[in-house]
């Protein structure tokens, strides 16, 4: 067993299940100590058990976190910032898929909200705990290749008329990039990267909310479906790989460097979409 993560602090959204639970798992493998943010605590427990039984590794807590409720994602950060003095990676792995138009807590379309909104705010918050830690530390993004598939008009990030689930989670998956892009470039001169990654398609339990076509079009995938160990692949290497140290800014497919849509690189809507993201979750960066 390599110990390459010993002494550092790894925070990951949505690690109760799939390719979050498979990442923390292989951190946990390699010495981390970690924070895993579910919004379900009793599926969070049952899923640090496992990971305790099958590692030895203790240093594993759970902690509530909606990613669906701004007031959820506020009194997460200020509990981790209480009990913490610095955290060395962030794995923004949480995300849904809906099958009709669906409100947050904050009256936002939940695909967007959870996939996008929710982890700007998040990672705005614990910037702070981030470029407390002592070397270099991480923030990674899980998207999808998804993200290549529609138009963004940030605009209409929230429109109920014509909602198309494919459609809202492919532009979710597209602001993830766009946002880490942006952030890598606001981050230049700190030691703190993000980077982003498509892990493939992966045996999950990620369309269970599908219904109709949506669902007989994600089953047709399922011959091609990657297991949840390999899917994790690109978060784990992301996180922990010494080959990345101060890389950021990059799209990541199987642990390669990977291009992103044309789309994803345009400077002026990144720059459109951070605006609209602090004036929709109401905080600003501090950079
Ligand atoms: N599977 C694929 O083929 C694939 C392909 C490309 C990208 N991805 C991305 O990979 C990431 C992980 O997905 P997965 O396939 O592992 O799916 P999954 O098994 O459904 O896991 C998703 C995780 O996100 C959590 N989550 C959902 N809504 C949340 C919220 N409001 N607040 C906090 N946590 C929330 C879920 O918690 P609950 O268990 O409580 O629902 C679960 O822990 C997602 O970002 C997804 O977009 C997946």
């Amino acid at each position: 067993m390599t110990m390459t993560m010993t002494g550092r602090r790894v925070l990951l959204t949505g690690a109760n299940a799939g390719i979050g639970k498979a990442t923390a798992e292989a951190l946990a493998k390699q010495g981390a100590a970690l924070i895993l943010a579910c919004r379900d605590t009793a599926k969070g427990e049952a899923a640090a058990n496992e990971i305790t039984r099958s590692t030895g590794n203790e240093r594993i807590e759970v902690l509530p976190l909606d990613l669906a409720s701004f007031a959820s994602i506020r009194a997460f950060a200020d509990r981790v910032n209480r009990n913490y003095d610095k955290l060395d990676v962030l794995v923004n792995n949480a995300g849904i898929m809906m099958d009709e138009w669906t409100p947050t807590a904050d009256g936002l379309e939940t695909i967007m909200g959870v996939n996008h909104f929710g982890t700007f705010l998040l990672t705005g918050l614990l910037l702070d705990q981030l470029k407390a830690s002592s070397g270099r530390s991480r923030i990674v993004t899980v998207s999808s290749m998804a993200h290549r598939m529609y138009k963004l008009n940030v605009d209409k990030l929230n429109e109920q008329r014509r909602y198309m689930p494919n459609r809202a989670y492919g532009l979710s998956k597209l602001a993830n990039i766009l946002f880490t892009y942006e952030l890598a470039r606001r981050l230049n001169g700190t030691d703190v990267t993000a980077n982003c990654l498509h892990p493939g398609i992966v045996r999950t339990s990620f369309a269970k909310r599908l219904t109709g076509l949506e669902k007989l079009s994600f089953a047709a995938l399922k011959p091609f479906m990657i297991p949840v160990e390999k899917g994790a692949a690109t978060s784990i290497y992301l996180a922990s790989s010494p080959e990345v140290e101060g890389v950021t800014g990059k799209y990541f497919i199987r642990c390669q460097e990977a291009p992103s849509s044309k789309q994803s690189r345009d400077l002026a809507l990144a720059q459109r979409l951070w605006e609209e993201s602090e004036q929709v979750t109401g905080y600003s960066y501090k950079l």
